[in-house]
C-alpha cells in the first residue's frame, strides 16, 4: 500500500489589494501551497481560526485593522501560527518592529517567488522544530507528573509505615511500664488540647504532638530493675533513670521530620523554674511543646490507675497543677489547661478510651501520615529546632509541688 502524502501545509494570505493577493496565491498554489485568501485583518483572524492554518503572509498597511493587529491578535489567540510580513519600501522600523511582535519575518513588496518561497519553507522548518519542541515538554512534563505521583504513592507509605512502627514502638514501651498502652496517645490528646487552646496548629501542632507521643522513647534503654521497681529508686537508680530523655534524643534527633519532637523528647523532664533535669533548662528555654507536655504528663499520671495506687480525681489533679504554677509548670500553659475544664479533660480521657482499638484509629493514623507526606513533598527543610549542645546530667532535687498521692509519673518524676 502507498503512503499518503501528507497534506500541503495551508498557508493564508492577507492583503486588501486583489492583485497582489491572487498572484501570491496562484504562484504559491503552482508550488504545492494550500492557499487561502483574506481581504483584511479581521476576516484573516476568523479564516485562520477555521481550521490548522501554520503560516500567515500579510500585508502591512491595510485600511481599518493593520497587519500589526492581526499579528498581535494570531499572536494571543493562534499562538502556533507563523506569521510573515509585507512591508513597503523604505518602512524598515515598521519591519523591526514587526519581528520584535512576534513575526518570524519580514518580506519587501512586492516579494520576489523565490525570497517569498525561502521565507516560507524557513517559517514552517522554525515552526516544525517549534511544535516538535512543545510537544516533547509537554511528554516530559506527563513524565514528571507520573514520577511524582509515583514518589507520592511511596513516599505516602513509607510515611504510614513508618507512622504505624512509631505507634507500635510507643505501645510496646507504655505496655512495659504500665501494663496499659495507652499512656502514651493519651498524654498526646491533652497535649493537643492545651497547645489548641494557645493558639498552636498546623505543622508546630503535628511536631508537639509527635514529641508527646515519643517522650519517654529513651526508656527504652532504662533497666527493667529500675524501670519497673515497684518501691522507692536509689539515687543511683535515679541517675539511671533520668537519662531517658537523653537516649530518646539521640535516638530520634537524626530522623529528618523528627528533629524538633527530638528537642522535645529532650526536653520533656525540665520545670518551668529550672529545677528539671537534664540541662536545667528555664522558662522559655523549654521548648513550649515540652512545657505543655509537662502539664499534660501530669495529669495523666495523677488521675491513671498504677498495680500500686488507684489514680485520683480530676479535681484533684487539676488543683495540684494550679498550685504548681509558676515552680513546675509555665503560667500561660496552667491557664490554658484550666480552660480546657475538668469535663472537656474527663471527655478526652473518655473519647481515647472508646478510640482504643478502634478501626477509625487506623484512618487517623493514615491520615496523620498523609499531612507529613504533604510535608515532606513540600522539601521545605526549615526545621526551628535549635542545635542542642551536650546535655549536663544534673540531678533535680524532688519536686517541691509533689502531687497528693504517690505518683512516679509516666516520665519518671518522683512523687
Ligand atoms: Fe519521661
Amino acid at each position: 500500500m502507498e503512503a499518503i502524502p501528507p497534506a500541503p501545509p495551508r498557508i493564508l494570505i492577507v492583503d486588501d489589494d486583489d492583485s497582489v493577493r491572487d498572484v501570491i496565491s496562484v504562484l504559491l498554489r503552482e508550488e504545492g501551497y494550500n492557499c487561502v485568501v483574506a481581504n483584511g485583518a479581521e476576516m484573516a483572524l476568523d479564516v485562520a481560526g477555521e481550521e490548522e492554518t501554520p503560516l500567515v503572509i500579510s500585508d502591512m498597511k491595510m485600511p481599518g485593522r493593520d497587519g500589526l493587529w492581526l499579528l498581535e491578535n494570531l499572536r494571543e489567540r493562534l499562538p502556533d501560527t507563523s506569521v510573515i510580513m509585507l512591508t513597503g519600501y523604505g518602512d524598515t522600523e515598521s519591519a523591526v518592529d514587526c519581528l520584535r511582535r512576534g513575526a518570524v519575518d519580514y518580506l519587501l513588496k512586492p516579494p520576489k517567488l523565490t525570497d517569498l518561497i525561502r521565507a516560507i519553507e524557513r517559517a514552517l522548518a522554525k515552526r516544525r522544530i517549534e511544535m516538535a519542541r512543545k510537544r516533547y515538554q509537554k511528554k516530559l512534563e506527563g513524565k514528571v507528573r507520573d514520577r511524582t505521583a509515583e514518589l507520592r504513592s511511596a513516599l505516602h507509605n513509607i510515611a504510614n509505615t513508618y507512622q504505624n512502627t512509631l505507634l507500635a514502638l510507643v505501645a510496646a514501651l507504655d505496655a512495659r511500664e504500665h501494663e496499659t498502652s495507652d499512656h502514651s496517645q493519651r498524654v498526646v490528646s491533652y497535649t493537643s488540647a492545651i497547645a489548641s487552646r494557645m493558639g498552636i496548629h498546623g505543622k508546630q501542632m503535628e511536631e508537639i504532638g509527635r514529641g508527646a507521643l515519643l517522650h519517654d522513647i529513651g526508656k527504652i534503654g532504662v533497666p527493667d530493675a529500675v524501670l519497673l521497681k515497684p518501691g522507692k529508686l536509689t539515687p543511683d537508680e535515679w541517675l539511671e533513670m533520668r537519662r531517658h530523655p537523653e537516649i530518646g534524643f539521640q535516638m530520634i534527633q537524626n530522623i529528618p521530620f523528627l528533629s524538633t519532637p527530638a528537642d522535645i523528647v529532650l526536653s520533656h523532664q525540665e520545670r518551668f523554674d529550672g529545677a528539671g533535669y537534664p540541662r536545667n533548662l528555664q522558662r522559655n528555654e523549654i521548648h513550649i511543646g515540652a512545657r505543655i507536655f509537662a502539664v499534660a504528663d501530669t495529669l495523666d499520671a495523677m488521675t491513671s490507675d498504677r498495680p500500686y495506687r488507684k489514680g485520683t480525681t480530676f479535681a484533684n489533679a487539676i488543683q495540684e497543677i494550679k498550685r504548681c504554677a509558676n515552680t513546675q509548670f509555665d503560667p500561660d500553659v496552667v491557664k490554658a489547661f484550666l480552660d480546657i475544664g475538668e469535663e472537656g479533660l474527663i471527655r478526652i480521657k473518655k473519647e481515647m478510651a472508646e478510640k482504643k482499638l478502634n478501626p477509625l484509629q487506623a484512618a487517623a493514623d493514615a491520615a496523620e501520615a498523609e499531612t507529613e507526606l504533604a510535608r515532606l513533598t513540600d522539601l521545605d527543610d526549615e526545621t526551628d529546632s535549635p542545635p542542642v549542645g551536650p546535655a549536663s546530667s544534673a540531678v533535680a532535687s524532688p519536686l517541691p509541688g509533689a502531687p497528693p498521692v504517690a505518683i512516679r509519673s509516666a516520665s519518671g518524676t518522683e512523687g
